[in-house]
């Protein structure tokens, strides 16, 4: 079983589509493992961006993030990371497929709507920054046969 950080950036819960969004990850079959909504401190944005802070559009980044609520998640399954990533799919906006959450739900690159962990390592760096261990709920999935 593998985990997967997750966020909803600012605007989502402005535009009322918290649910889709979440219906997307639930349907493929994975499973929340832990959710919080919350304002992300500059500190805590600058760590989770710590890897871009040489960019040009680091200050753009983080400031968006912290520009209003966001949604904080873990997800769990086989491949977990890999598969979050295709759902999400690609970070430029014309790149994006239609169909995924970025093609379907973003105009603009700095503002698109999800941030998914591109590794194994990442998740993990990144789910203990948003989460403590006792925050991660790992439920007996009845259904696990049906996916
Ligand atoms: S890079 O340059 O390939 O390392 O960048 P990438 O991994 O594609 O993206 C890293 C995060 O930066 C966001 N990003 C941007 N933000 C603001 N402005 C611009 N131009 C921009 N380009 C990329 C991108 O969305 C990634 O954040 P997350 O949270 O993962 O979406």
């Amino acid at each position: 079983m593998e985990r997967c950080f997750v966020m909803l950036k600012p605007g989502v819960i402005n535009r009322r589509i918290v649910g889709e969004i979440l219906s997307r990850l639930e349907k493929k079959g994975l499973s929340l493992v832990a959710m919080k909504m919350m304002v992300i401190s500059d500190e805590l944005a600058a760590n989770h961006y710590a890897e871009h802070k040489e960019k040009s559009f680091f200050t753009d980044l983080t400031s968006y993030i912290t520009s209003g609520p966001v949604i904080a998640m873990v997800w769990q399954g086989d491949n977990c990371v890999q598969l979050v990533r295709k759902l999400v799919g690609a970070t430029k906006v014309e790149e994006a497929q239609p169909g995924t959450i970025r093609g379907d739900y973003s105009l603009h690159t700095p503002h698109n709507i999800i941030h998914a962990s591109d590794s194994d390592e990442s998740a993990k760096r990144e789910i203990g920054l948003f989460f403590k261990e006792e925050e991660l709920i790992n439920w007996h999935d009845d259904n696990a046969k049906w996916f």
